[in-house]
């Protein structure tokens, strides 16, 4: 029989890590690193396996892929190559035991029958330990290879919600039902057998918009926010008041952030590196095509915000950059907990290489803190 487990156990990725940390991006060629080294991430199979090992082994608490279904181009085609992120999760949850692994869906993209079972599917194969990002939709391009139009910015939200609460019917107990949406109709759905233990894939958006953090707000657990640099004061106000908002739909959200760490024996390496990767062999190619695709260029933002733009996006396209020494870069972290978020994905240059090291330094200099415990997952096999 199975365990009946709360959402709450899912929602805290099943253990007592009251700040947790997990990769983002890993299975996407180059990561989210717009860079020429030579090391930058290859995205195959066989690394992210390793990786998911290495970071089920370690402690590290979740996995967050990117749904991308073409490359940015330039001359890395920075992500280019992408593993297919349901079917990548299933993957790494048979192979691993503790460590949560989300899959990031375009909801106008995959008919909400399908999605509803593929979610339930990989749910079991991980034993509950399967998480959803949602997603509407962002680059025009993706959308016109698959010849689908994409709505007006609202509408797509609008049907976002049809298709979570779709997804939902399909979860619970009902069975036979029809869904008459604006977009969705759906005639005598039913679906077995539903999430694991009782319970459902914890759910996670990422909206900036005003309609996009809302619709987050209203229908997730989790919110992943990009954090302001400013000072630590403007984030602790953000973090508040993404929490207050949450509170006005009677909900109580957990906020992330994502970050890009180079971490090194000391601040002098890690500087360096950073630079080597980030400033002088970034892929500025690729940068320009990532800002044109926002219709970010010197003409329509002026020279000065291109330049600066330009900069920000070529570290892993705006996260915040966690540069240091092992002191350094758990300080860092303590300071997103210290502002009100739950957690963080990260990012590094190349995932395996750099985890290792990161994991035997930061990781316990964070239980020390008081902000993670060796332990492990209830939920394990
Ligand atoms: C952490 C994070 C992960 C995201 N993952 C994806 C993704 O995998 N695929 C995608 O098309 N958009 C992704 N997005 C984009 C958001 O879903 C959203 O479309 C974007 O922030 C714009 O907000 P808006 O839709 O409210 O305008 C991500 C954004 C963030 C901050």
């Amino acid at each position: 029989m199975q365990p009946n487990h709360s959402l709450r156990d899912r929602a805290a990725m099943n253990n007592a890590n009251a700040f947790k940390i997990g990769l983002f991006g890993a299975n996407c060629s180059s990561g989210r690193a717009v860079t020429l080294v030579t090391e930058r991430w290859s995205a195959s199979w066989t690394d992210n396996l390793d990786l998911a090992k290495l970071s089920d082994d370690a402690g590290i608490d979740f996995l967050l892929p990117i749904a991308r279904w073409r490359g940015y181009g330039g001359h890395t085609d920075y992500q280019g190559s992408t593993l297919e992120t349901v079917t990548w999760a299933a993957g790494l949850l048979a192979a691993t035991k503790r460590i949560t692994v989300f899959g990031t869906v375009h909801a106008p993209l995959f008919h909400p029958i399908i999605a509803a079972k593929e979610f339930v599917t990989v749910d079991h194969i991980g034993q509950g330990r399967f998480g959803v990002n949602l997603v509407v939709g962002w680059n025009e391009d993706e959308f016109d290879m698959f010849g689908v139009k994409q709505r007006e910015h609202e509408d797509r939200y609008a049907y976002g919600q049809e298709w979570i609460d779709a997804i939902k019917m399909m979860w619970s107990d009902r069975a036979d039902f029809d869904f008459d949406g604006k977009f969705i109709k759906l005639r005598s759905a039913r679906s077995e057998p539903k999430p694991f233990g009782g319970s459902r894939p914890m759910l996670m958006n990422a909206g900036s918009s005003p309609v996009g953090r809302a619709f987050a707000l209203r229908n997730c657990d989790a919110f992943f926010t990009n954090a302001p640099r400013d000072s630590l004061d403007v984030l602790t106000e953000h973090v508040k008041a993404v929490k207050s908002e949450a509170r006005q739909y009677d909900r109580d959200i957990d906020v992330y952030t994502v970050g890009v760490v180079t971490c090194r024996p000391t601040s002098a390496q890690a500087e360096a590196y950073y630079r080597h990767c980030i400033i002088d062999n970034a892929d500025w190619s690729a940068v320009d095509a990532i800002l044109a695709k926002k219709k970010i260029t010197p003409e329509a933002v002026g020279a000065d915000e291109f330049e600066r733009q330009r900069k920000h996006q070529a570290n892993g396209m705006g996260g915040l950059p966690i540069v240091g020494d092992p002191d350094l870069v758990a300080q860092q972290l303590a300071n997103l907990s210290t502002a009100g978020l739950r957690g963080v994905g990260l990012s590094f240059i190349n995932y395996k290489d750099e985890l290792p090291f990161f994991c035997a330094e930061v990781l316990p200099r964070l239980q020390r803190m008081g902000l993670r415990t060796a332990e492990r997952s209830s939920l394990s096999r």
